[in-house]
C-alpha cells in the first residue's frame, strides 16, 4: 500500500503505508538482513519512506516496543547508506480496534492520526463496530488489505447482490 505526494521542488515521494518489516514479530522481515533488503527494494522503487506495521497480536505482540525495535532497524539503515525514513505503525486486528482504550489506540496509530486496521474475516457490522471505536478515540480508520475483507470479496462475487 503506497502514498504518493510532491516534494517542495514538484519531485514525487513514495509512502509504503503498510510494511511487514521489523523482524521477528510477525510473518514479515525474518531477520535484520531481509528487513534491510526491503529497504533497498523500496528505494529501488522510489519509496522514501516506510511506515513499520507489524501485526499486533492480542496475548502474544500487542507492540509496547515497536518504538525501539525501529530504532534498531534504523542503525543499518543509515549505516547502508539507504535514505528511507522509517516511522513506526501498526496493522490492528479488528477486536482490538472495536475495544481498546484510546491511549492504546493511540500508542498503535500512524503519527497519533491514522490506524491501521486488519479486515480479514470481519463480518461488516464488526467493521462498522470497529471505525466508529476507532473513530472516538480521535483517528481516521485505514483499512488494511481490503480485499481480504470477506464481505466485501461475497459481495464482488455476487455483483452486490449479496
Ligand atoms: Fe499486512
Amino acid at each position: 500500500m503506497t502514498a504518493a505526494l510532491d516534494n517542495e521542488v514538484g519531485q514525487m515521494q513514495f509512502i509504503d503505508t503498510h510494511c511487514h518489516i521489523i523482524a521477528g514479530v510477525d510473518d514479515g522481515a525474518a531477520n535484520p538482513a531481509e528487513s534491510l533488503e526491503m529497504g533497498r527494494i523500496a528505494a529501488g522503487d522510489g519509496i522514501n519512506t516506510i511506515v513499520a506495521t507489524p501485526h499486533v497480536v492480542e496475548g502474544y505482540y500487542l507492540g509496547e516496543d515497536r518504538k525501539v525495535r525501529l530504532s534498531e532497524l534504523r542503525r543499518p539503515f543509515l549505516g547502508s547508506g539507504l535514505e528511507i525514513n522509517l516511522v513506526p505503525g501498526a496493522e490492528v486486528p479488528m477486536s482490538l480496534c472495536a475495544s481498546a482504550d484510546e491511549a492504546l489506540l493511540q500508542s498503535l496509530s500512524i503519527g497519533g492520526r491514522y490506524l491501521l486496521m486488519e479486515t480479514s474475516e470481519a463480518s461488516l457490522d464488526q467493521l462498522a463496530k470497529s471505525i466508529y471505536h476507532v473513530k472516538l478515540s480521535g483517528l481516521y480508520p485505514v483499512l488494511a488489505h481490503p480485499e481480504r475483507f470477506s464481505f466485501a470479496r461475497d459481495q464482488c462475487r455476487h455483483g452486490g447482490s449479496a
